[in-house]
């Protein structure tokens, strides 16, 4: 009797998600040469949204690629080698190769940190960004209504934001490849601190086609407390998050 309870508590706890698992965001200063980020959960950490399978590919394969891309940039621009990764991006109008894997780097610095386990995460931003996003949008659903909206009009591989403009207001925007809103290619910057992945290799392992099923299941992974430090802490200062 005393036996069974116990395999029974036991083995529902090795189902239960530690959600206090994922580590805490800590600012960065590094400079060339860069390094993969340490992604803050293990690989399967964000089952069932994202597969072990497609964090492989995602993390190890991709966003190292564009680490290693960007330290082969670096070494012939010995100029850039002092500045953080956040001051490449502001730079990266003048640079192709920087719009693509400075974006890239950082972009996916960001996407990780804003996803948690659909277990974890809240249902909705509360605090000062809840407020900020009830001054331009009606409720908050409303608000990632128009997120799923820009998100479903991305055509080929690119990313949504919600990021502070220059006015102070959070604006909903997407770029295409590894662009996003620090690099003021063809707008004025703004300050992003949720994104959104709408690249094939982001979902096409699990979701195939169906881009709607994984924004459903995105919406439901967003660790909002980590968006609202990020949001705080530096977009509603106009400062760039430091990765
Ligand atoms: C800033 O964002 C607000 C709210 O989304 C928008 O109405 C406004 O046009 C934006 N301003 C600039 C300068 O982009
Ligand atoms: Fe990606």
């Amino acid at each position: 009797m005393k036996l069974a309870f116990y395999i029974i508590f036991f083995c529902g706890l090795s189902l239960a998600v530690d959600c206090s698992s994922k580590s805490s965001y800590v600012a960065s200063d590094s400079v060339y040469p860069f390094s993969l980020m340490t992604l803050p959960y293990d690989q399967d950490f964000l089952e069932p949204f994202l597969s072990e399978d497609i964090i492989n590919s995602h993390y190890n394969h991709h966003h190292q690629g564009y680490v290693e891309k960007l330290n082969s940039f670096l070494e012939e621009n010995e100029d850039l080698q002092t500045l953080t990764l956040a001051e490449l991006n502001q730079l990266a109008a003048s640079y192709d190769s920087l719009q693509k894997f400075a974006g890239g780097t950082y972009n996916h610095n960001l996407y990780w940190w804003v996803l948690t386990n659909p277990e974890c995460a809240k249902s909705s931003p509360e605090g000062d960004l809840e407020s900020k996003i009830l001054e331009t949008w009606n409720s908050v659903d409303a608000f990632t209504d128009s997120m799923n909206e820009e998100m479903s009009q991305v055509f080929g591989s690119g990313w949504v934001w919600a990021c502070v403009n220059m006015t102070g207001q959070i604006e909903i925007r997407s770029t295409k490849n590894q662009i996003n809103p620090l690099m003021q290619i063809d707008s004025e910057s703004c300050y992003p601190f949720l994104a959104c992945d709408i690249w094939e290799h982001a979902f096409y392992l699990q979701y195939n086609w169906d881009r709607q099923e994984y924004f459903d299941a995105y919406f439901d992974s967003i660790d909002w407390e980590t968006v609202e430090f990020f949001y705080e802490s530096y977009s509603s200062n106009l400062i760039s998050i430091p990765f």
